[in-house]
């Protein structure tokens, strides 16, 4: 486990896509796990600045989102399909055929998600896995109670997630309650994650996540579970942090490492 605590998000943005950068370098065609929603913002906006300024090339990579609202269409502006695109997708040299993205209108959800881990395998598996925080611990749409061996299904997402995202919607009422999403265990199989969070309103999920104990109640905490997880954070959502200061001392001290 490493954390990397940053002043403001766009530094954060900026180490993220450092992170993402380094993995297309060592392997141009890898498979990347993606997520949506407010967090990985500057790590998009840097990765379009990568592309267009130094060529950073995504013309061989595969990207699985991880999750999508239920009952939304590509089209609909709150869809994370619409998110991708418009953020990210649209300005990079991606092929289309190696995006892929749950289906929010499927007619079958239950043969849509066993298809979605199976193309994750075929692929080859994630090899770097994007994460955001819930306020409630979640990751992906793996709400509290949600089993950490889950794979890919549809979950009702709880109070607090719809309240949170209502932001985006023109009203609470508007949130879809169902997601398809990637389950605790399908992300945990990804060679690598790195999981980003800024804002004070995700500083108790982060201690939790990454001090407390591993436990369904905040499914984040199932990482501490895997060998190779980097937390790209801000100070604010560090604050809750009982061992900062043993975090700070090692970003200093590991450049010198053996
Ligand atoms: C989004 C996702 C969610 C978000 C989380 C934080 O694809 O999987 O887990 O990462 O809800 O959302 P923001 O970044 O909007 O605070």
């Amino acid at each position: 486990m490493e954390i990397i605590v940053n002043d403001n998000v766009e530094e954060m943005g900026r180490a993220a896509a450092r992170v993402v950068a380094r993995t297309l370098n060592c392997k141009p065609n890898a498979v990347l796990g993606l997520a949506t929603g407010s967090t990985p913002l500057t790590l998009y906006q840097e990765l379009v600045r990568l592309h267009n300024e130094e060529g950073l090339d995504f013309s061989q990579v595969t990207t699985f989102n991880l999750d999508e609202y239920v009952g939304l269409t590509r089209k609909d502006a709150q869809s994370y399909h619409y998110f991708m695109h418009e953020n990210l997708f649209k300005h990079i040299n991606i092929a289309t055929q190696n995006i892929y993205i749950p289906s929010g209108t499927t007619d079958n959800y239950e043969a849509f998600c066993k298809w979605y881990e199976q193309r994750i395998v075929e692929c080859g598996g994630i090899d770097l896995q994007i994460l955001g925080i819930g306020s409630d611990g979640h990751i992906a749409f793996n709400e509290p109670s949600s089993s950490l061996g889950s794979r890919t299904r549809i979950k009702t997402l709880a109070r607090q997630t719809i309240e949170d995202n209502a932001r985006f919607f023109d009203s609470a009422e508007a949130v879809p309650v169902y997601a398809i999403t990637m389950g605790v265990g399908t992300i945990l199989e990804a060679r690598q994650i790195m999981l980003l969070a800024n804002g004070r309103n995700k500083a108790k999920a982060v201690a939790e996540a990454i001090e407390g104990p591993v436990t369904s109640m905040i499914t984040a905490s199932a990482l501490q579970l895997h060998s190779d997880v980097l937390y790209v954070i801000d100070r604010e959502s560090a604050r809750e942090l009982k061992m900062l200061d043993y975090y700070e001392w090692v970003q200093t001290k590991m450049p010198d490492a053996p």
